[in-house]
């Protein structure tokens, strides 16, 4: 049985001291949860958070991660960084780096492996644009994207990789996937790591489903076989209804 997984992306949302108090709000209503609990702010604010959220059953995510150990790398974080001040999850390759910050599938796949080798614990974004699921590429898209993020990871590391199905089209707009398409495309990212690392492993890797999951469609989509959790924008800023979404995932 895969535990659920809940993990609010904070986006470039929040200054330091909201951050810091959404988290306490968070984890005061998270108390009684029974599925994993993730709160992924912006760094500046990953201090705040993980004072806050210190003892409680809320863990830290940040929303990306250098490939490179160290170095001459303006404005960018190592994992070490990260470890050090707490973090234990890292969100790479968003679809909204992809689409603004030029992410590749080989830079996701860096992003993956460095995280993994600095005791980070990588959420991986896949997901296709509209035009592309309009096209009917949508699942060789998909495919291709989870195949080539996990290059050269072993099935060891593998097995601790979350993977967020994230459909582009879904993101933000406040239309959601049916539970039925989204089950479908995470059925087909579990076949790939089946075909990758075989189906033991395949199994303990946890799927989410992300874009515009809410209070109303949570209970739905977490009730699908192959959705393992949800990887949450906009309604992770609201902590009624995160909490709400905290409790879909804990039945
Ligand atoms: P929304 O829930 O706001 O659609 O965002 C989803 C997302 O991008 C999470 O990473």
């Amino acid at each position: 049985m895969r535990k659920k997984f809940i993990a609010g992306n904070w986006k470039m949302n929040k200054t330091p001291s909201e951050a810091a108090a959404l988290a306490l709000e968070i984890s005061e209503k998270a108390l009684d949860a029974k599925c994993d609990v993730v709160v992924c702010p912006a760094a500046v604010c990953i201090p705040g958070v993980i004072s806050s959220v210190d003892g409680t059953n809320v863990e830290v995510g940040a929303q990306n991660v250098h490939f490179k150990e160290n170095g001459a790398y303006t404005g960018e974080l190592s994992a070490a960084m990260l470890t050090d001040a707490g973090v234990k999850y890292v969100i790479i390759g968003h679809s909204e780096r992809r689409q603004y910050f030029g992410e590749t599938d080989e830079t996701v796949n860096l992003r993956t492996r460095t995280a993994l080798s600095g005791g980070l614990l990588p959420i991986v974004c896949i997901g296709e644009s509209l035009g592309e699921r309009e096209d009917g590429i949508m699942y060789e898209v998909v495919r291709r994207q989870a195949k080539l993020a996990m290059m050269n990871i072993s099935a060891d590391e593998a097995a601790g990789v979350i993977i967020a199905y994230e459909p582009v089209w879904a993101i933000g707009t406040g239309k959601t996937a049916t539970a039925e398409q989204a089950d479908e495309v995470c059925g087909i990212i579990r076949s790939v790591m089946g075909e990758l690392y075989g189906d033991d492993t395949a199994e303990k890797i946890r799927i989410l489903y992300g874009g515009s999951m809410n209070a109303s469609n949570a209970a739905e989509l977490l009730a699908q076989p192959n959705i393992d959790g949800g990887l949450i924008g906009g309604a992770s800023l609201k902590p009624g209804d995160f909490a709400e979404i905290i409790k879909a995932a804990s039945v």
